[in-house]
């Protein structure tokens, strides 16, 4: 096992009716005038937004309100956010709602304390000295953000989407209750048991054989928990136990806990292209993350067969006893799995038309920095790599 050090300081609150408790806690962790950002409706639609404001009301905290917050959050609306925290002196951010809303209050709180523009930070040409306090009210299992170091922003200018971390943005607190996950589309609720499986899936891949047994076998025991419990949350929508193993499971695979003694983080390839992906064509993270998976799969298993073997054998239970033969009927099984919850598995499913050859070469280009980095850690992919897997994803 490998040194590491593991750094989970977000004060979980689970269970049903957490929400009227997110003035108590705001308090509890210092804010008086707070920021409440939100999405697109969701969180009106249901009465959560008034609930939460009630209950920061109740408990003396002022507050402003922002919603708007789009998959694939905008910085034009972080922008947005940054000018009206100012001008009211707001000094905490509340995120209600998903991934989205709580990487844009990330943003939002690290524009806060800084004199530049916090797009620097995304373009890797600026490191964050301090953020404002936050906390988030989750609605929905998928991204891992409530308690994860990092935040995903895509730029409508240009159509890049970037991802900056750092221990600052950690949130002081989630509120985590099931129930108010009952009324996801079920493509939502998909694409985000997707995104937690491939968070598992890509700490789980990582150079080096078994480092850490330890996390070898959780991650392997969460993917086959989460194989039963992603068919059930589509089955039965309102399943309060399914909704709530998801949840859970969900900050679990971002976390962290994951990679505890693997000496890396893992691999990360399959976000990469799918984040350009996002930025350019502005797909739902996970359904973006199941059409690149099985075409990267295996484009790359023959860097490490043993470890697909390995999967296919404790995670997709299959037989096989020749380990090459194991890994490709894993990624089948795998694949078919995704297909069954409703998420493509190419990139014509994904966008409902097919690629041509100069739109996979931009993608390629972008996802590769203009041909400076390389991705991945099985196998480290090059440009011309991921144009292949682009182009075999077709
Ligand atoms: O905007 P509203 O109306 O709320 O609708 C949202 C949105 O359309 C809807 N939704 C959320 N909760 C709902 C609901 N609809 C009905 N009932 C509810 N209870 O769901 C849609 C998707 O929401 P979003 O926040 O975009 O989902 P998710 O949590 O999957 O976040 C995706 C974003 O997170 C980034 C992704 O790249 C993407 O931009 N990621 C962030 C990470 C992190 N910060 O650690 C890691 C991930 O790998 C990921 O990259
Ligand atoms: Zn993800």
């Amino acid at each position: 096992m490998k040194n590491f050090t593991f750094y989970s300081p977000t004060q979980v609150v689970f269970g049903r009716d957490g929400a009227d408790r997110a003035g108590e806690l705001t308090a509890a962790f210092g804010g008086r005038k707070v920021l409440v950002h939100y999405g697109g409706g969701s969180a009106v639609r249901s009465g959560l937004l008034q609930r939460v404001c009630r209950s920061l009301e109740d408990s003396g905290v002022t507050c402003v309100t922002l919603g708007g917050v789009k998959p694939n959050p905008r910085l034009s609306l972080i922008r947005e956010g940054i000018a009206l925290g100012r001008r009211e002196g707001v000094d905490f951010l509340l995120a209600v709602g998903g991934g989205s809303v709580i990487d844009s209050a990330k943003a939002i709180a690290y524009g806060l304390c800084m004199e530049g523009d916090v797009w620097d930070l995304y373009a890797k040409e600026a490191q964050a000295a301090s953020c404002l306090p936050l906390g988030a009210v989750l609605t929905i299992a998928a991204a891992g953000s409530e308690t994860s170091n990092s935040s995903v922003i895509t730029n409508d200018e240009t159509g890049e989407k970037r991802g900056y971390s750092s221990d600052l943005c950690r949130c002081r607190f989630a509120v985590m209750d099931p129930a108010l996950t009952f009324t996801l589309p079920p493509y939502q609720t998909a694409s985000g048991c997707t995104d937690i499986m491939m968070h598992m899936l890509e700490r789980y891949f990582h150079p080096g054989g078994v480092l850490s047994m330890s996390s070898d076998g959780m991650t392997e025991s969460l993917l086959r928990t989460m194989l039963v419990c992603s068919r059930r949350v589509l089955e039965q929508p309102e399943d309060y136990d399914a909704r709530a193993e998801v949840m859970w499971m969900g900050s679990l695979a971002h976390n962290d806990l994951l990679q505890c003694g693997n000496g890396t983080r893992g691999d990360w390839a399959c976000h990469q292209l799918e984040h350009e992906l996002g930025g350019v064509y502005d797909v739902a993270h996970g359904a973006g993350l199941a059409a690149v998976w099985p075409a990267w799969a295996r484009y790359v298993v023959d860097a490490d067969p043993a470890r697909f073997a390995a999967f296919g054998r404790n995670v997709m239970g299959v037989a096989e006893t020749e380990d090459r033969a194991a890994a490709l009927a894993g990624i089948a099984a795998f694949e078919a799995h995704l297909r069954s919850l409703g998420m493509p598995v190419t990139l014509t499913e994904l966008l409902g038309r097919r690629l041509d050859g100069e739109e996979i070469a931009a993608l390629a280009h972008g996802c590769s920095f203009r041909g400076t980095r390389t991705i991945g850690a099985v196998r480290p992919l090059a440009e011309a790599d991921m144009a292949e897997i682009y182009r075999r994803a077709l």
